[in-house]
């Protein structure tokens, strides 16, 4: 019995080892706190992390080009007349944690140059690789270095999902350099953000959240039947979930959304918050399925009518602040902040 039941090869051993590793992820609990400091290991492990899965990070979280452009433009048109105030005006914005560079390299152009810097070799020389490939490597520039290393010379900051995976002592640190920025300086910050539940339960709210859910299901299941599966990123992007449940991991090894008035209250400290508001939720998720089913050049249907109506969905959900039937929840939020 010991035999059939630890061979491999059979049945028994699979439903054994699904029933163990569910049992395995119910006693390890996935990182939900900021860390209070890093250790030379942790970074190391965070650094090699991001150069080793940042192809597959790549395809999973920045999409394809004709995506960003249905998810992400819009949101960063805003940004950048936020940045740049007016289009004559020539700026040099620094892009803390740029990755390979796609969120900024889709704004930049002669009035709009970008320093982008990360931690992460191996995305820098892409960045720099994409740059050239895209005829953009006249804006933008970039190099290696830690979040806590002032870039000068620049007009104002842009912050892409970056902040959520330091420690409270680099975020320390990362506000002392914000602290250095000039009175006026413009920053933009979009971060992943647990949503308090600070508004009443209410049926609409009920309502309105199955209807977004009812919607995705929809147009998911009309992705899974006329796109094909992406089998190799489907497996490699499962295998990062679970080593991150393995370890205790959010996903990358430092990372946890922050919560609202973590977050807000250090903005509020070095800040005035002009703008804030949420983005990328239902669309997110179907640009994602679209990734994994091989679909990502959205045709003229989801460009014009899918995608507007789920950032619709949305954009009313968090108008009406119906986020208390999503406890527990995580969204995108964007700020536009000044330096008090
Ligand atoms: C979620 S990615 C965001 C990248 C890009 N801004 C985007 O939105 O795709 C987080 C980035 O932060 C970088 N990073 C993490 N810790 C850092 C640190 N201490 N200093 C500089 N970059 C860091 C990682 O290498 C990674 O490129």
């Amino acid at each position: 019995v010991g035999l059939i039941l630890l061979n491999p090869g059979s049945h028994y051993f699979f439903v054994i080892f699904a029933k163990l590793s569910w049992l395995v992820k119910f006693f390890i609990t996935v990182r939900t706190q900021r860390l209070v400091e890093s250790s030379e290991e942790i970074d190391h492990i965070e650094n090699g992390w991001w150069n080793a899965n940042s192809e597959v990070i790549e395809k999973i979280w920045a999409h394809s080009y004709a995506l960003q452009w249905c998810i992400r433009y819009p949101y960063l048109k805003k940004a950048k007349s936020f940045l740049q105030t007016s289009e004559q005006e020539k700026k040099l914005i620094w892009e803390v944690g740029c990755g390979t560079g796609w969120v900024c390299r889709m704004i930049a152009d002669k009035n709009f140059h970008i320093i982008g810097t990360d931690f992460s070799k191996a995305q820098i020389e892409k960045a720099i690789e994409l740059a050239a490939h895209f005829g953009k490597e006249d804006y933008c520039s970039y190099r290696i270095s830690d979040a806590s290393t002032l870039v000068e010379g620049h007009d104002g900051v842009f912050i892409h999902a970056l902040l959520h995976h330091l420690t409270e002592m680099e975020l320390d640190g990362f506000f002392s350099v914000m602290e250095e920025q000039k009175q006026g300086t413009r920053v933009f910050l979009y971060e992943p953000v647990f949503v308090n539940s600070n508004s009443k339960k209410s049926a609409a709210a009920f309502l309105w959240k199955k209807m977004i859910k009812l919607y995705v299901k929809i147009v998911s299941a009309s992705i899974r039947i006329s796109g094909s599966k992406n089998e190799p990123l489907i497996r490699e992007s499962q295998a990062l979930f679970e080593a991150a449940d393995k370890n205790g991991w959010f996903l990358s090894p430092k990372e946890v959304p922050f919560y609202e008035h973590e977050l807000e209250s250090r903005l509020n400290q070095y800040f005035t918050t002009r703008k804030r508001y949420f983005v990328n939720s239902s669309d997110f998720t179907i640009a994602q399925m679209m990734v994994l089913y091989n679909m990502d050049r959205p045709g003229f249907l989801f460009r014009k009518l899918v995608f507007p109506v789920a950032t619709w969905l949305d954009t009313v959900f968090f108008k009406l602040n119906f986020r208390s039937v999503s406890k527990g929840e995580y969204f995108f939020c964007c700020y536009e902040l000044i330096r008090k």
